[in-house]
């Protein structure tokens, strides 16, 4: 490709990304597949690495992130950011109305209200139609440029769309879905690194990381709500709102221009409701004139605009008894207070148990034993203890005090430097943190032993023939064939009974031999060292491409690899010098798991011997190459197509018309994976 080509190649390739990340991110309504777009991606990064004098300045590859950055500039604002003044009831609404009419002279006054959203503030400046700055609210007045954070937020547009000013600010409020902030969470605490309390700390957080790679893996997303200057475009907020759309910003569809104070009110009690319903998390709702002149006459005080407010919703609260405190220990060893309440009735649901989080908050709370406490309902599913009532204190109450030993173990607890939760260290034998690992272990993204999920694992572990991920591939049929459990049914709910019969024994038997199959990297994922997720998993498995290189690397070696920092290097080296784990990782070894990179299959049986299979499609249990895996361990052959000489077509999803034609026209058998378990179920008896 020549350099002309090339660059116009660039330029067509940048608006085409850009034009389906608005789709995406800011409309919802995607035009074309993830895989297109990764597509078009790819070949826009591949051609920018070749002229990297050509990438534009808006290239749409910036959004995996720039080099990290030390610290954050401070920038000062061209216009100050002011906060709103805050309201918690109606009469003080109706004060602001009846303020806001009296300086404007008893004139019409149109309000627009708004959401309130719980994130972080940010203001963006454009020049030409390029995002050139994003910078916090820090004291209002000056902030921190976090542009390199901000330019990874797809919804934020790198390059303005349509009639753009040369200059342009806008503010706006930079969340996190609910969703995200729960997948974010939960991926956290799978690799031991302490949940986020909130959705707004986890965005703020997020803003604040020094890596901007590492933030464009965090589901951010951008409302924005203001133009602080004044344009030709638009006469009122809400027109300025319409316009900014126009730009190609995300701006809520949940705005209304109310003439009224009642239809205020309205707007408040819908929002109050319906809130529930929304994937982020707002804390009140913020009423503006809607008239920028009106705006103008009205002006600012030292904090804020007088033509603005924010009614702050009330969290819902109900007071009960504290019965007692349970301490909870978790997979990481964490331990987590929680309160037994006396039932009661809070926003829909009865309350039992409350969340209490730490030491720190007990001693905040000041809680004693029989207190009388409230209760609310968060951004966070979980009600939490948020105050005590002291007046209702029985005389000779005791303070709750935290536990100094595991409740599990009796191991003393610790508590590292700077951090709010307690710790039980004995992760080896504490039973919650050995069911923790097991559990961990057998997940979907790890070594995917779906047969042995809800509570098969405590039944196991409770007979004492599981301690540890390796005692797995000791299991046998006979062993555990009518293995019984009863599970009492909470909060009203039925008992349950688990019982082990013929085929939930096959299938235990089954999955575990299939997870032999699993490749390296999820088997290291699987193993559950602290801090190595998913995705550093991945990078270990492919740059040292077996578990002995990797348990022989040394720190300086690790820290240079890709995206393992020194954290992630220390835990790697703490988990291969203990014994026990070494002695874990040769016994899986000897079990044939998986623990090189495309290692020469291990044989399991010869039950397929001189078989050949034609593996198509897409599957529910296994990837392709895990059944390609099991084919060679079971002694059968791969091949690539369909021919008189192939045994067996083993078909997923999604396998081509063609394919099944030729293999009907053959007479060759047409296998379900349900069918090929069957092939090599032989074997495990
Ligand atoms: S308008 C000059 N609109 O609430 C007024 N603010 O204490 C500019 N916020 O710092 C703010 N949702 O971070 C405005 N729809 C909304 C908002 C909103 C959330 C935040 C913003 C501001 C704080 C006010």
């Amino acid at each position: 490709m020549t350099k002309e080509e090339a660059k116009k190649r660039i330029a067509d390739l940048t608006a085409m990304l850009q034009q389906h990340n608005y789709n995406y991110y800011v409309l919802s309504q995607p035009a074309i597949s993830d895989y297109e777009f990764d597509a078009l991606l790819k070949e826009l990064e591949q051609l920018e690495a070749h002229f990297p004098e050509l990438k534009l300045s808006d290239s749409p590859s910036q959004r995996v992130g720039g080099e990290p950055t030390r610290f954050f500039a401070t920038v000062k604002h061209k216009y100050p950011m002011l906060s709103l003044s805050n309201s918690y009831s109606e009469a003080e609404i109706a004060e602001f109305d009846t303020r806001v009419r009296k300086l404007l002279a008893g004139e019409e006054v149109e309000y627009v209200c708004e959401l309130k959203y719980d994130g972080v503030a940010i203001g963006l400046t454009y020049e030409k139609g390029l995002l050139k700055q994003a910078v916090t609210r820090g004291d209002g007045l000056q902030g921190d440029d976090v542009t390199a954070n901000v330019k990874t937020i797809k919804s934020i547009p790198l390059r303005l769309r349509g009639n753009y000013p040369d200059e342009l600010e806008i503010r706006g409020e930079i969340f996190m879905s609910l969703r995200g902030f729960r997948q974010l969470n939960a991926e956290r605490e799978e690799i031991g690194e302490a949940p986020f309390a909130n959705p707004r700390n986890s965005a703020s957080g997020s803003l604040k990381m020094q890596d901007p790679k590492e933030v464009a893996k965090r589901p951010l997303d951008c409302f924005l709500y203001y133009l602080p200057r004044e344009s030709p475009h638009y006469t009122t907020h809400y027109g300025s709102l319409k316009y900014a759309g126009k730009l190609g910003f995300k701006v809520s569809k949940n705005v209304a221009v109310c003439t009224s104070i009642g239809e205020i009110f309205e707007f408040i009690h819908d929002w109050d409701e319906g809130r529930s319903q929304l994937d982020y998390d707002i804390d009140g709702i913020v009423i503006k004139v809607n008239s920028l002149a009106q705006q103008k006459r009205l002006g600012f005080t030292a904090k804020s605009p007088r033509w603005a407010i924010a009614y702050k919703f009330k969290a819902e609260q109900a007071e009960t008894v504290l019965l007692s405190v349970d301490f909870q220990v978790g997979r990481t060893g964490a331990v987590t207070p929680v309160a037994n309440l006396s039932p009661v009735h809070l926003a829909g649901t009865t309350v039992k148990r409350a969340s209490l989080h730490n030491a720190d908050i007990i001693k905040k709370l000041d809680l004693h034993s029989g207190d009388h406490v409230f209760v609310e309902k968060g951004g966070e599913i979980i009600p939490k203890v948020t105050g005590v009532n002291p007046a209702k204190r029985k005389a000779g109450a005791h303070p709750v005090r935290f536990i100094s030993h595991c409740p599990q173990c009796g191991t003393e607890l610790l508590r590292k430097e700077g951090e709010a939760a307690h710790y039980c260290p004995n992760e080896d034998f504490c039973p919650p943190q050995i069911k923790g690992k097991l559990e961990h272990f057998i997940s979907r993204k790890a070594m995917n032993i779906d047969s042995l999920g809800e509570g098969k694992i405590d039944l196991l572990f409770e007979k004492g023939l599981v301690k540890n991920v390796a005692d797995l591939y000791d299991l046998e049929y006979k062993q555990i064939l009518g293995l019984e459990k009863i599970i009492p049914g909470d909060e009203g709910k039925k008992e349950k009974k688990l019982s082990f019969k013929e085929k939930t024994a096959n299938n235990i038997i089954n999955g575990i031999r299939a997870s032999k199959a699993v490749p390296f990297h999820r088997v290291l994922f699987a193993l559950g060292i602290r801090f190595v997720g998913e995705t550093v998993a991945k990078k270990l498995a492919a740059h040292y491409s077996d578990i002995d290189h990797l348990s022989k690397a040394g720190f300086e070696e690790l820290v240079e690899v890709d995206e393992i920092g020194e954290k992630i290097a220390e835990s790697v080296l703490n988990w291969f010098q203990k014994p026990e784990n070494r002695h874990i990782v040769e016994r899986l070894r000897e079990k044939g798991v998986q623990l090189a990179n495309a290692a020469p299959a291990t044989p399991v049986s010869n039950v397929l011997e001189n078989k050949s299979f034609v593996v198509s499609g897409i599957f529910q249990r296994y990837s392709r190459d895990e059944l390609k895996t099991l084919i060679e361990q079971n002694g059968g052959k791969n091949v690539g197509g369909i021919s008189s000489k192939t045994d067996f077509v083993l078909a997923g999803d999604k396998m081509g018309p063609a394919k099944k034609q030729k293999a009907d026209k053959l007479g060759i058998p047409i296998i379900s994976e349900e069918d090929f378990e069957k092939m090599i179920r032989e074997q495990t008896r």
